[in-house]
């Protein structure tokens, strides 16, 4: 979800207007995805780099997640499951976020619409690592010998564990990168780039996005 700053320098206003903009497009695009029966989005809200950025910024996005999951409607009324993904052994997040993402987890977990994954705090290398600490125990442990380490294995061990791999990725705000997000999961998605800065993203774009993508020959190698 990228190009909040942006969007907002070019209004002349402060980059948490931006924020607070691309927050309302964030609930906009969940609730329309669900609608239109699509079973795993992962939204990047929070990179393991974006601490490097002014305090007062970094204070203003946490409390707009605060605010999301204060509102329990915004996901349970809309049978949505959430799930956070990331690192959260980090000090900067404190007791009260920690609470709020455990029991929005936990009032959701029976829904059964659609899989939303919240990326905080995350980075792939990160997930990666962790994955490969977790695994590295395992073998310490003797409970599996490294010649048992198969993909399968280290994909057991991501945040995203059990879940399907993404088909579609979606980067808004004309940058062409994937900045660390789902990197080993992504190896065969599809990507789908667009100029429009993330508070101007509309429930449109993703039905233009979508329907590119069905035009697209996966081969995963193949011919
Ligand atoms: C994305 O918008 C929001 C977060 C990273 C939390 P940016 O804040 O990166 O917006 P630009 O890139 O400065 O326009
Ligand atoms: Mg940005």
């Amino acid at each position: 979800m990228d190009g909040n700053g942006r969007w907002a320098k070019r209004r002349g206003l402060p980059r948490s207007a931006g924020h607070s903009a691309g927050a309302r497009t964030f609930k906009t695009i969940a609730r329309y995805a669900n609608k239109i029966g699509i079973k795993y989005m992962t939204v990047y809200a929070f990179s393991t780099e974006n601490w490097s950025r002014p305090k007062d910024e970094v204070n203003n996005i946490l409390e707009l997640f605060k605010q999301y999951l204060r509102d329990a409607s915004n996901f349970k009324d809309e049978n949505i499951k959430v799930k956070f993904i990331g690192d959260f052994n980090e000090p900067h997040l404190d007791d009260e976020i920690l609470t709020l993402i455990a029991d929005a987890e936990k009032n959701s977990e029976n829904a059964t619409g659609m899989h939303l994954n919240i990326a905080l705090n995350y980075g792939g290398r990160q997930e990666i690592t962790d994955a490969v600490k977790i695994v590295a125990e395992k073998v310490a442990k003797k409970e599996i010998c490294a010649n048992d380490i198969t993909e399968e294995v280290i994909a057991d061990n991501l945040y995203t564990s059990g879940q399907p791999y993404p088909d579609l990725i979606i980067r808004p705000s004309g940058e062409y990168r994937l900045s660390n997000f789902l990197i080993w999961q992504s190896a065969y998605a599809e990507f789908w780039f667009s100029d429009v800065l993330w508070p101007d993203f509309k429930p449109k774009h993703l039905d233009k996005a979508i329907e590119d993508y069905s035009m697209r020959n996966r081969r995963f190698g193949g011919i």
